[in-house]
């Protein structure tokens, strides 16, 4: 008999809810907007390769890992920790997993939310300009504003407190399942302009022809931090709305569609934005911006193009928002456990928070752009820290968590699987895989220059042996 823990928070009435919620959290401008500039930054084709290979090898294992743990544990990340930890008789250190996650979501909160207010204000673009080099002026011009890039950074954190503090459980059903396909049509048009901009299969060998060369221990890292970011993994959101999950859904088979869904979003942006990149003569390095410089190039040329661009930027900013509200739901579900505080006020002071560390990222690109940390200006140290660092890491405890402290019964009864062979390779990869892999990861990227680059091409040549 399956033995449930009583959800805290309720249960979501179907099972596309979670669905639904979990891709909400998933897809957003990790797809859109940063996949297809550091896939620029880092070369093409091999950081796409190396990127799927971390999602399908580690990023799905450990989701179901964290779906796992939120459903048994039915309550915010920390708790659940905490709670699990009692139960399998363990340290009540696990509960710093969803503390430290929590606080990881707010790091990023204050600088996607930066991010979101430029697709917001984009949706006010017009999409009348139609020469690239004019584009990437404006949007030069509109990273120059520090109060145009605060007023729309503070109105997005604004919408996501409010919908915050009303409850996620009646924040999300309603929504995601009819602008998501909407967004998912645009992206498909925007495809099919690519189509014909000349440079189609310029921009698809760039996007999946394998240069091995260009594969050093920081593109490894880069693709790994992005695995985990645009599948919200590592920092308890997935674990969070694993908590409101039905019993009886099939855990596995959900992972699966969550992350296909996600890698597709993703890849198709990819493949809209690159033959546009090529066609215009742009820079597919040209970073944080690339998304801004390139869309409205083929929103300006298509029929009905302002219409597209328009709504394309409103429904951006939305799948931003279901994706911003799992980055603060397991601070505020903490709060409102722990300090029996009401929801509302959870969210405010968790925005604030965000709110303020936002500011100095948005700032950073343009009045503290001098000031470094580590090298790195604010917004660019924060998404580091995160996506690099503190999701890789968390990525790590919970596969430990789940690989060497949970007992095996307890998992196979929550996934409601036989000791197959699925299960135990899936085992094998939590125990074993992923943790050591992840490890060594950011431990490589840890090594000084000399050795690091010993061990690029160690890998490389190991790549090149299989491929
Ligand atoms: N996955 C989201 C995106 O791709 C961002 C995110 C990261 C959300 C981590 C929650 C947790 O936009």
């Amino acid at each position: 008999m399956i033995e449930q823990r009583k959800s805290i928070h309720g249960t979501w009435s179907s099972r596309w809810t979670f669905i639904l919620a979990a891709t909400g959290s998933a897809v957003g401008l990790g797809n859109i907007w940063k996949f297809p500039y550091t896939a620029g930054e880092s070369g093409g084709g091999a950081f796409v390769l190396i990127y799927l290979a971390c999602i399908f090898l580690i990023g799905i294992p450990i989701m179901l890992g964290e779906i796992m743990i939120g459903r048994r544990g039915r309550s915010s990340p920390a708790n659940t920790m905490s709670y699990l930890a009692k139960q399998a008789e363990t340290s009540q250190a696990w509960t710093l997993l969803g503390a430290t996650g929590a606080l990881a979501g707010l790091l990023i909160l204050s600088f996607y939310s930066v991010v979101a207010g430029w697709a917001m204000a984009y949706i006010f673009d017009g999409f009348q300009e139609t020469s690239a080099v004019a584009i990437k002026a404006d949007f030069k011009i509109f990273q120059a504003n520090p109060l145009a890039l605060i007023f729309w950074h503070s109105l997005f954190i604004f919408i996501t407190v409010m919908i915050v503090a009303r409850g996620i459980l009646k924040g999300l059903e309603a929504w995601i399942n009819t602008l998501m396909p909407m967004l998912f049509v645009i992206i498909i048009l925007l495809c099919i302009y690519a189509m014909q901009t000349g440079a189609f299969i310029e921009g698809l060998s760039y996007l999946f022809k394998p240069d091995f060369s260009k594969i050093t221990s920081d593109v490894i890292l880069t693709a790994l931090g992005q695995a985990f970011f645009t599948l919200s993994l590592g920092m308890g959101a997935i674990m969070a709305y694993g908590a409101y999950m039905p019993a009886d859904q099939n855990i596995g088979k959900t992972a699966l569609t969550v992350a296909s869904l996600d890698t597709g979003v993703a890849l198709l942006a990819g493949i809209a934005i690159f033959p546009i990149v090529f066609a215009n003569g742009l820079e597919p390095s040209s970073g944080p911006g690339l998304v801004f410089e390139t869309l409205p190039i083929a929103f300006a040329n298509m029929p009905l193009g302002a219409l597209f661009g328009t709504l394309f930027f409103i429904l951006l900013s939305i799948a931003a928002l279901s994706s911003s509200i799992s980055l603060i739901e397991p601070g505020v579900a903490w709060l409102v456990e722990s300090l029996k505080t009401k929801r509302s006020y959870a969210a405010m002071a968790l925005g604030c928070f965000a709110w303020i560390l936002g500011i100095f990222s948005a700032l950073s690109f343009n009045l503290i752009k001098e000031f470094e940390i580590y090298e790195m200006t604010v917004f660019n140290f924060t998404d580091f820290l995160t996506s690099k660092i503190m999701l890789p890491m968390g990525g790590i405890f919970i596969a430990i968590f789940v690989g060497w402290v949970m007992k095996k019964e307890d998992i196979l009864e929550e996934l409601q699987m036989r000791e197959g062979v699925i299960f135990k390779s899936w085992y094998f990869v939590v125990r074993f895989i992923a943790p050591i892999m992840v490890g060594a990861v950011i431990l490589n990227f840890l090594l000084p220059d000399h050795l690091k680059s010993k061990a690029s091409v160690f890998i490389q040549s190991i790549l090149k042996l299989f491929i």
